[in-house]
């Protein structure tokens, strides 16, 4: 969703803000925008379309001065265009804000402020709360108190930062629902929304909690309190990334970079957790919560778009492992149908950003109704994180393609190691035991393998990016990873794709197969390879296209299959870690010969923190 920036201190904010805006730039790429305090004025630069455009349109060099705010924007209400992109700023242009969020009573206030006489520029629900705040300002004369008296007015969402020409010395930052943060450097402030824009500058960071904000000012430093103005006491934290792991690093994508880097994060997963002697798991994370695992009687997990497909091969193998019941909830639709959930019910969320407010919102309603909620979160310090009763870090570290690949596989390595651990306090013997934590610490150089397959993964790429379809079957454990190949290729290339369970085909989908139909059959050598052999027939019976992933040693496939693309034998719980790889590449290939923008795909952002 958007990203939003802010800097007081003694350097030139412009440019603290614009690289603050690149890096968080996969949040949201519709408009993005400056305000700087320039000679006791505001001045706003904004333009509609990426961040390189506003650069190349504003200029940004003459935007002198000391304090300023910046946005890039992923669209919720007003077209993406040069109005509508922010800051946007109060009626007499003295107070501007940028915001990430949605107002969601921003029409009632707007009645209000237009029946008080106020005039509005942009379709925005933002522009209202900037010309609500200049409003109060004008009754109050209180730049502080007039930013709490309207956020704690206004419904919904926001992560916000205001500036004041009144107050020259003085950045406000509040938050509900957005992810907010502020790096505290050497008589410097820099506010954003996520820690990529600030580490550059330091490294002690104050992570904003729900309703709360923060008073940052030039001399005086900064204080907490809650919007209806209690005291609160923040903890100054350490980012604990390196700054080259959300850069490019030599790759031309983000996403590319985040695929080869699976044989380490995937490591990163396990380091320090699995016991391969004792065929177990140690997740220090869910101590608190390990009588009320042992006692479960059922798990729920929750999840939106990839994490959702994890969650689904989550089932597979909790069930098998734990022996112990699994639903899989979308996030979005979960929370709406008041579900039935018991006390001693574990709700899983599964979410790389930590921020989806689908999946805060699942939980929230899960809490509320007694369940015992765990997270399995990639970015530390996010607000699933916090509101979790326990939960396990993926350690993937920053993913910034916004197409999701590196989390996705430790989303599995970290579910894996859930049903071992679940299995292992119930009747898992240590054989079995021995054998997934083998079966799994095996995995980071069979992921290394899978990589080596990139060139020709390539060469089938080129043969059909001009395809318009695609499907993508997969059984068992193997069907979540076709949902997840399917989103990759869609969401990058824009060629619709659908993942099917491989025997579901014949109950409709086969209607679409003809020459023109490239099918990805999810076929490594397992119990039930025969029956996806028959499968693959009967794609080719109708003139289909079978492109198989298959396993290294099956050289039988070759008379079936128009296209193989060899993994290596693993488990066959563990065949989705390594499937997704060759799909991930086929994906990125295929959108690169396509033309697209792979990181940052049209109408995508890469935490959605609106629901
Ligand atoms: C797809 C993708 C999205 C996310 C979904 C949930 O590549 O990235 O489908 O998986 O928006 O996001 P998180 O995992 O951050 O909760």
């Amino acid at each position: 969703m958007c990203g939003i920036v802010g800097y007081i201190g003694p350097q030139q904010a412009a440019p603290i803000c614009l690289s603050g805006l690149k890096r968080m730039e996969y949040r949201g790429y519709d408009s993005a925008g400056l305000c700087i305090l320039q000679d006791g004025t505001l001045h706003i630069g904004k333009k509609a379309g990426k961040v390189a455009e506003m650069e190349r349109e504003v200029d940004v060099a003459a935007m002198t001065g000391t304090i300023g705010i910046g946005h890039t924007r992923w669209a919720t209400h007003g077209v993406p265009n040069d109005v509508n992109a922010h800051p946007h700023s109060d009626a007499s242009g003295a107070i501007a804000l940028v915001h990430n969020g949605i107002i969601e009573n921003y029409l009632t206030i707007k009645k209000k402020l237009l029946h008080a006489g106020y005039a509005f520029v942009s379709d925005t629900d933002s522009e209202v709360l900037a010309v609500f705040i200049g409003m109060l300002y004008d009754q109050l004369h209180d730049f502080e108190l007039a930013v709490r008296t309207a956020l704690s007015e206004v419904e919904g969402t926001f992560g916000v930062v205001v500036m004041s020409a009144h107050d020259p010395d003085m950045l406000i930052a509040a938050r509900r629902g957005s992810p907010l943060l502020l790096g505290v450097g050497q008589n410097e402030y820099v506010i954003a929304s996520d820690a990529s824009a600030v580490i550059s500058h330091t490294r002690q960071v104050v992570y904003l909690h729900e309703n709360e904000m923060a008073i940052v000012t030039r001399h005086d430093g900064f204080h907490t309190k809650t919007i209806h103005n209690e005291e609160t006491h923040s903890v100054v934290e350490q980012i604990e990334f390196e700054l080259d792991a959300i850069e490019k690093s030599g790759f031309d994508h983000f996403m590319l970079k985040e695929i080869y880097e699976q044989p380490n994060t995937f490591h990163d997963g396990f380091r320090g957790r699995l016991l391969v002697d004792e065929g177990n798991v140690r997740l220090g994370g869910l101590q608190a919560v390990a009588d009320k695992l042992k006692h479960a009687r059922r798990i729920i997990i929750t999840a939106c778009g990839t994490s959702w497909h994890a969650g689904l091969a989550g089932e597979y193998i909790i069930e098998q492992l734990a022996k112990i019941p699994v639903e899989v909830e979308y996030a979005s639709e979960f929370r709406y149908r008041d579900p039935i959930i018991y006390s001693d019910d574990i709700v899983i969320a599964i979410s790389q950003s930590g921020e989806t407010a689908d999946t805060l919102a699942a939980i929230r309603e899960a809490k509320r109704k007694g369940a015992t909620v765990i997270g399995f979160v990639n970015v530390v310090g996010s607000t699933i994180a916090r509101e979790t009763d326990a939960g396990v870090y993926l350690h993937a570290g920053p993913e910034i393609g916004v197409a999701s690949t590196k989390a996705f596989t430790s989303q599995l390595c970290v579910l894996t190691q859930f049903a071992l651990y679940m299995g292992r306090m119930r009747d898992l013997d240590a054989r079995t035991g021995k054998e997934i934590a083998a079966g799994l610490a095996a995995l980071p150089s069979l992921i290394h393998r899978c990589l080596e397959q990139g060139p020709a993964v390539q060469a089938i790429a080129l043969a059909y990016a001009k395809a318009t379809n695609f499907l993508y079957l997969g059984r068992g454990v193997n069907f979540p990873a076709a949902l997840e190949g399917a989103l990759k290729l869609k969401e990058i290339s824009y060629i619709h794709a659908e993942g099917y369970p491989a025997a579901e085909m014949k109950h409709g989908p086969i209607a679409l197969i003809d020459e023109n139909m490239p099918v990805v059959f999810i076929a490594p050598k397992d119990e039930i390879y025969d029956k996806v052999i028959s499968n693959i027939q009967e794609v080719r019976a109708r003139n289909g296209t079978v492109i198989a992933i298959a396993s290294e040693d099956d050289t039988s496939i070759d008379a079936v299959a128009d296209h193989v693309i060899r993994i290596p034998e693993t488990l066959p719980i563990l065949t989705p870690v390594l499937a997704s790889i060759p799909l991930q590449l086929l994906a990125y290939y295929i959108a690169v010969e396509r033309g697209c923008n792979v990181d940052m795909p049209r109408n995508l952002a890469k935490s959605v923190t609106v629901e």
